[in-house]
């Protein structure tokens, strides 16, 4: 069986820097993985090779789905969002004037725009009119608890509710694989528990695949079924949470860290 998604040896360059550095790693199907590691280690410098906001320096990156395979290396960020890749940013990127259901709308309305013939012919009826697209926003607003800040602009919002916020427009898209970069930051304990279960609700119920970047380690413990451990651009390890833990060079990637 191919993998849903193959990244085979991608290397990205700033000047002298190697920020990712012959990095492989595959995703399946209905997978939820982790991507871990210190800071600068290169985990959202992947996300953006990942999502075709920069280029390669070398290396491939293949998507293949029951219909076709695709390189994502020779594809626009538009296409590769098209192909039901979607993510959400470390430095939240909402309209921060516009209201919450109006940044949901909006990125439904984007989908709609660029994706209109595509959508039409996947998924018959799919959002045809805006009515439609608010039934559906205010099913995901609803779903993560952000109903009363329908009305709310996106900037008056805690900053817990606004990484909310960001995976509710992420999924307005029907992605087939979503990228979260730290999607707990700056959540207080209470919040992070809240934001486990729902990612693992979402991705049960839109049966699609997860990989996450987090600090977090409640919440990568509790979710991952594998981690990748990113160190220097270069995977120190993968492995099952359990596995992952008790690596000595894990452990010392993360001290080192604490160090400095
Ligand atoms: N556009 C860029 N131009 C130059 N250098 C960059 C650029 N983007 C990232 N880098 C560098 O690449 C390295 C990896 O950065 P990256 O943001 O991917 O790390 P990270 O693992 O996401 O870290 P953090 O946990 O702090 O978010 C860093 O040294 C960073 O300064
Ligand atoms: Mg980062």
């Amino acid at each position: 069986m191919e993998h849903l998604l193959q990244v085979e040896h991608v290397v990205r360059k700033f000047g002298g820097l190697t920020a990712v550095n012959d990095v492989s790693l595959h995703l399946d199907q209905h997978e939820l993985v982790a991507l871990i590691g210190p800071n600068g280690a290169g985990k959202t410098t992947l996300f953006n090779l990942l999502t075709g906001m920069i280029p390669v320096t070398s290396g491939k990156i293949d998507l293949t789905t029951e219909q076709s395979r695709y390189d994502l290396t020779r594809k626009s960020p538009v296409q590769i969002a098209e192909l039901g890749l979607s993510r959400t940013f470390q430095n939240i990127r909402l309209f921060k004037s516009l209201t919450v259901m109006d940044n949901v709308l909006a990125a439904m309305t984007n989908q709609y725009k660029e994706n209109f013939v595509t959508t039409i012919m996947r998924l018959p009826g799919f959002y045809r009119t805006e009515e439609e697209m608010r039934v559906a926003a205010k099913q995901l607003l609803d779903l993560f608890d952000l109903t009363n800040y329908a009305t709310t602009p996106a900037d008056k919002l805690p900053y817990g509710t606004q990484r909310r916020l960001e995976i509710v427009r992420a999924l307005a898209t029907h992605p087939q694989i979503l990228f979260l970069d730290e999607p707990a930051a700056g959540m207080n304990p209470e919040e992070t528990a809240d934001l486990t279960n729902l990612i693992k609700h979402v991705q049960e119920e839109f049966q699609i695949t997860v990989l996450l970047i987090e600090h977090d380690m409640s919440l990568v413990m509790n979710l991952a079924e594998r981690i990748y451990v990113l160190d220097q651009g270069q995977i120190l390890t993968a492995g099952p949470p359990e596995e992952v833990k008790s690596n000595p060079k894990v452990i010392e990637a993360y001290l080192g860290e604490g160090e400095d």
